[in-house]
């Protein structure tokens, strides 16, 4: 029996743009009446925060990284991404399991099959639903050239441990991320990030439609119309 609700997971390397699309998305989603849930990880729970502030700020080792990201992951879909999912609302996650195997295994060496095993423990079992491993039903994946995305970012803000590495590490957490995509085909999107903003808001629009989420875009315009239209490229 397919599950409830609907988890839609937002990745791509910093820089890529991926949050306001997300806030945009959840405008749009609502105004389908949809109860919508935004959050992000590592967080979106009081002890999964704590867990982002160490996991950004803290030296360590890549296997502890790994480790951090899916303590707070399991704290998070068993607090808020489960019972979200239960009551049949749509979830809207910027970043999920993706990373980890993008920024812990491609990034910093962590090796996959560990980082499989973790997935399969810590996603399984969660609310109402036994046996079932969680993960998400789409994942918009933000593909930007690694130097691009390093100029998007350049002096916006104080970087954090993952944005202050240089971009051969970005190049390989990008080929992380399209190892992952090739391996779940049906599950990714791959949207092209060095586009204007609402041309990656319309490719966003487009792949929700396809999939009967969003209503079918009015011929020669944006889905949902330029309301929902994000205002910033964060
Ligand atoms: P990000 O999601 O980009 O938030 P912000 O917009 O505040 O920068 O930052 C989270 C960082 O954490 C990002 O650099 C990727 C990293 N990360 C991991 O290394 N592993 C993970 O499992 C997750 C979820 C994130």
């Amino acid at each position: 029996m397919a599950r409830p609700g609907l988890f839609i997971s937002f990745e791509g390397i910093d820089g890529a743009g991926k949050s306001s699309h997300l806030e945009a998305l959840a405008q749009a989603l609502r105004a389908q009446g949809r109860e919508v849930v935004c959050t992000r990880e590592p967080g979106g729970t009081p002890l999964a925060e704590k867990l982002r502030a160490l996991l950004l700020a803290a030296p360590m080792d890549a296997l502890t990284e790994a480790l951090l990201a899916f303590a707070a992951r399991r704290d998070h879909l068993v607090q808020v991404i489960g019972p979200a999912l239960a009551r049949d609302a749509v979830v809207l996650c910027d970043r999920f399991t993706d990373a980890t195997f993008a920024y812990q295994g491609a990034g910093r060496g962590v090796d996959f099959e560990m980082l499989s095993q973790l997935e399969l423990m810590v996603q399984t079992d969660i609310a109402q639903m036994p046996g079932l491993m969680l993960e998400p039903d789409l994942t918009l994946w933000f593909d930007l050239p690694p130097e691009t995305a390093a100029q998007r970012l350049a002096g916006v803000r104080l970087p954090d441990r993952f944005e202050s590495q240089p971009v051969e590490f970005f190049r390989r957490v990008a080929q992380g991320y399209a190892a992952r995509a090739a391996a779940a085909p049906q599950r990714f999107v791959r949207l092209d990030a060095a586009q204007e903003r609402a041309q990656v808001w319309q490719q966003i629009c487009a792949a929700l439609s396809e999939r009967g989420w969003l209503p079918a875009p009015a011929a020669g315009s944006p889905a949902t119309g330029p309301a929902h239209m994000p205002a910033n490229a964060a």
